[in-house]
């Protein structure tokens, strides 16, 4: 029988966001963001036509809600503050009703001995500042960095680790590449521009954060999609995975943790006339202001080949330099159709020890979207979501043999605490420990729930024999 005990202090807990579970979108003054916006206009782009207004009534439920993060094992929980919900104009004076909701909302972490992770960013650009031309406006970047001050002023005493983003990638390849977020652009070198941007906001709110003299820890989340070619042996299949790599890992990975941008990347930019506009001093600033720790988001690997379809192209795009590839018998969630490879944890794992410094880490997101869980419901009302378990296990199988061998990892967080809304797929996926039935918003504990506090009290978990 293994035993899988994680380091002391281990941070066992979930992630969620404001926009995907507050609700309450246009209650107490908040104002538009993106996703308010683009649902107004294209409500057919999300599943079952439900948008972002009423997701999940955390807004209204918190109390009672981290009553059962505490009952579902939770140490530690992330979540994000909303811009549009703190300084609705976007710059200027805070919105009193935001700030007495957040500072309750940390005070009730705090008092249930769970540690608030605070997010500053997660994918919800407020409209005003997209009106202004979003991360491609560098006014906006200022007017983050004045609101990642203003978090810090207001909640830093009692918030110990803050994060500037949440997977800044994620909007540069949807809002600007692959047209699955607003503003659905396809532009190759406005994406860089929009990435670069947004690495400069981060180091910029990095830098207020150090200048305030708080005494926590802030770090950036990114979701990590470690490159595997076809075929090891050949020699363009392998280049394809490592211009993967440095299009949608180390483009943020090594800027927040080295300071710099990998040449690789500057050269193909160059190459295709895609370097955005910069100037020294944003240089030093992204180089003085790196990371303290980092969060990782793991959910599936990306396997490509080399290019071998002819599409064309009439701006750059990164997959001049690769094709996906569909690797024969990969284990799938059908659901969410990303495949699930649980050694991708532990491989994440070496590359943060040995080519990032071992710096400190936690697996910030990691979870499995199930469609129609109703299915599993027992006759106590609630789901047996086995698989969920197993899930998780698996992962957490790898992430102890990496920290064995010297990863530096601090935690764990499964994505997420209680189902909630999830952008263009809605309510279709359900990722939770606790269901939430969309009618009542009555939440009930899954089975995955109680098994995590029995993981987190446990700090591990023994395999049964078989
Ligand atoms: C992460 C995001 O990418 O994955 C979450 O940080 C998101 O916001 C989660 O909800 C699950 O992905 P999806 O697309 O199924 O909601």
């Amino acid at each position: 029988m293994a035993t899988y005990t994680f380091p002391e202090g281990f941070w066992w807990g979930s992630a969620t966001s404001g926009p995907q579970a507050e609700g309450a979108a246009d209650v107490d003054g908040r104002s538009q963001s993106i996703w308010d916006y683009w649902f107004e206009k294209e409500p057919e782009r999300f599943f079952d036509g439900v948008g972002p207004k009423d997701t999940s009534t955390f807004y209204k439920n918190y109390k009672e809600d981290i009553k059962l993060l505490k009952a579902t094992g939770h140490n530690s929980f992330r979540t994000s503050i909303q811009w549009t919900r703190l300084i609705p104009d976007g710059t200027g004076e805070p919105n009193p009703k935001a700030v007495a909701f957040y500072n309750d909302m940390i005070d009730t972490l705090i008092a249930e001995g769970i540690s608030p992770f605070i997010n500053l960013f997660h994918f919800d650009m407020p409209m005003c500042m997209m009106e202004k031309g979003g991360w491609e406006n560098r006014e906006v970047v200022d007017a983050y960095a004045a609101y990642a001050k203003t978090c810090f002023e207001l909640f830093g005493d009692k918030v110990k680790y803050w994060l500037t983003f949440n997977e800044p990638m994620v909007p540069v390849e949807g809002g600007y590449l692959y047209d699955f977020h607003y503003p659905c652009v396809k532009d190759g070198k406005r994406a860089a521009q929009v990435a670069f941007n947004t690495m400069l906001a981060s180091a910029k709110a990095i830098e207020a954060y150090k200048q305030s003299g708080k005494d926590g820890m802030i770090g950036i989340v990114l979701n990590l999609t470690p490159s595997y070619p076809r075929n090891a042996d050949d020699k363009e299949d392998v280049e394809a995975a490592y211009a993967c790599d440095l299009f949608f890992n180390r483009s943020f990975l090594d800027p927040s943790i080295k300071g710099e941008y990998p040449h690789g990347l500057i050269k193909i930019l160059r190459e295709q006339d895609a370097l955005p506009y910069y100037t020294s001093e944003d240089l030093k600033t992204i180089k003085d202001n790196t990371v303290m720790f980092l969060g990782v988001n793991y959910y599936q690997p990306r396997r490509v080949k080399k290019k071998e379809s002819d599409t064309t192209f009439d701006t750059f795009m990164p997959d001049m330099y690769f094709d996906n590839y569909q690797m024969p018998g990969a284990k799938m969630n059908p659901y969410r159709g990303w495949e699930i490879y649980e050694k991708g944890i532990y491989d994440i794992c070496t590359n943060i020890r040995e080519n990032y410094d071992n710096i400190p880490f936690y697996i910030s997101e990691n979870g499995m979207g199930v469609e129609g869980e109703e299915r599993f419901i027992n006759e106590d009302g609630k789901i047996e979501d086995d698989y969920r378990i197993e899930f998780i296990k698996d992962h957490l199988r790898w992430l102890h043999k990496g920290i064995e061998e010297g990863a530096n990892c601090k935690g764990y967080h499964l994505w997420t605490p209680i189902d909630c809304w999830s952008w263009t797929n809605a309510y279709k996926n359900r990722y939770g420990l606790i269901s939430l039935d969309l009618k009542t918003q009555k939440r009930t504990v899954k089975k995955s729930g109680e098994w995590y506090k029995t993981l987190s009290d446990n700090n591990g978990f023994t395999d049964e024999e078989k």
